[in-house]
């Protein structure tokens, strides 16, 4: 049976207080949505239809094109939000199943088990409920002798017995798709002008057909998020589940309460985490590895066997064997060959660094293609920029920078060339020759076996 799946996100979230849509606040560093898009693409798998209203093209704009929009004008309740759909439906969809944009903890197996109820359901429409202790704003579910559901009450239309009922409507939803949008049309609007979805309930009770009801296991899951103080929740939340994850496949964390790892990060086995350590976006870090404390890696790569205290690293590549910090600084397209040591106040940027080579102190490295087994002194800085355009600087292997080298781009230095400390280079250097002063000059060559 093909199930498309319609995600509700036309809200404007005032609760928030933003000038950002509710659904494009980042959780973990990725928009809410995708959690959500993410989970309805892993059980349907097709396209997800999303219904969108407010700031509807910023929403577009940051989701892109991996998801149907469609736009609800006017925001008149969740029953005229699905609405909406019906004209982007595909044609052999049997079930459609409804969620919300902004729980974006529900797992892919949750919604599998309400399309699994619908597919066994003879009746119409299959729903998700969950126990609550606090019902805050929750619609009830109101259960017939037989158990069957009679009806959801929303909570301001709800009498004081009703309120009581710790069960909740969840919001998630799996319907026949053709008693769908048959049904629609019939309901009522609310005392609140609001076309409730919740009214099918009560739509196909007195059809004489049946609601199956699902209850979730984990209520944790169906955080929803009205306000900051449930992004925060929410965050907190995915935080602890990936945190887990990570540590179930090898992966020691020493302070999960204070580690905070993005849904796409790969990390191997016996690699440890210290507090304080941020790895975001596409990072992908390789085995027994110690990264943090006070670390942060946004689409990088690192290797095996590295070590990085107390650093920046963004859009970098550092292979196996490296250690860096604390307090340095790896920009992008900075790539550091095996074995490469970077101590500390060092900054990298799209330069690359050969094998074994060391930059031990406060240098800055940019536009550069580095040999092995280069020995960057204290304080050498590649002067790429003339104040129009950035320059290369090349050296090659075996090259010995002394402290305090200033390389003034486009320049480079010959194999197993030395320079002295102070030295200003702004002329190429010839290999296995020894320069000093400013401007550097050769004062001697250097034997081989130096
Ligand atoms: C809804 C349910 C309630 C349930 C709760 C679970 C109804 C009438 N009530 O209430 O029983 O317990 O969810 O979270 O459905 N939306 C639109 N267009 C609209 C209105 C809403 O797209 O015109 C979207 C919102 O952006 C949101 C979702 O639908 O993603 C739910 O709407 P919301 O107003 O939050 O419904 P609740 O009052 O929470
Ligand atoms: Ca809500």
């Amino acid at each position: 049976m093909k199930c498309t799946s319609v995600v509700l996100a036309a809200g404007e979230g005032t609760r928030m207080k933003s000038a950002t849509p509710k659904v494009l606040h980042p959780i973990l560093g990725k928009p809410m949505a995708e959690y959500a898009l993410n989970a309805a693409r892993a059980v349907t798998g097709g396209k997800p239809i999303m219904v969108v209203g407010y700031k509807a093209d910023e929403v577009r704009s940051v989701l892109g094109d991996g998801v149907t929009y469609v736009h609800q004008k006017e925001r008149l309740g969740t029953g005229h939000a699905v609405q909406q759909a019906e004209n982007v439906m595909p044609e052999t969809t049997d079930l459609v199943l409804v969620t919300n944009a902004d729980m974006p903890l529900v797992q892919p197996q949750t919604l599998a088990n309400i399309i699994e109820a619908q597919s066994a359901n003879e009746g119409p429409m299959s729903m998700l409920t969950v126990d609550l202790e606090d019902p805050r704003g929750f619609g009830r579910v109101v259960r017939d002798e037989d158990e069957s559901v009679r009806a959801i009450v929303e909570e301001v239309d709800a009498s004081q017995e009703e309120r009581k009922i710790k069960e909740c409507n969840a919001g998630m939803y799996c319907f026949q798709a053709e008693w769908l949008w048959s049904s629609l049309p019939k309901i009522d609007l609310s005392p609140k002008g609001e076309y409730y979805l919740t009214d099918l309930v009560g739509i196909a009770v007195a059809e004489g057909q049946k609601v199956k009801a699902v209850l979730a296991e984990d209520p944790e899951e169906l955080i929803g998020v009205n306000n900051r103080v449930h992004l925060a929740e929410a965050a907190k939340a995915l935080r602890k589940r990936i945190n887990r994850k990570w540590m179930l496949s090898g992966v020691t964390i020493t302070h999960p309460e204070l580690t905070y790892i993005g849904p796409e990060v790969e990390i191997g086995r016996d690699t440890v985490i210290e507090p304080n350590t941020r790895l975001q976006g596409k990072t992908v870090v390789g085995r027994n590895s110690i990264i943090g404390p006070q670390t942060t890696v946004r689409d990088a790569q690192i290797g095996n066997h590295c070590e990085i205290e107390s650093s920046t690293i963004e859009d970098a590549i550092v292979e196996d064997g490296v250690d860096i910090g604390p307090y340095s600084h790896l920009r992008r397209g900075a790539h550091l060959a095996r074995g490469v040591h970077i101590g500390n106040y060092c900054e990298v940027k799209e330069a690359f660094l050969g094998q074994g080579t060391k930059m031990g102190h406060f240098s800055y490295i940019g536009n550069a293609e580095i040999g092995k087994e280069v020995n960057i002194g204290a304080g050498t800085i590649t002067c790429n920029y003339d104040g129009k355009k950035k320059h290369l600087t090349r050296i090659h292997d075996h090259v010995f920078l002394g402290s305090d080298t200033l390389l003034i781009a486009p320049v480079e230095v010959g194999k197993g060339a030395r320079t002295g400390a102070g030295a200003v280079v702004n002329k190429d250097i010839a290999p296995y020759s020894l320069n000093v002063g400013v401007p550097a000059r050769v004062i001697r060559k250097i034997h081989r076996s130096d």
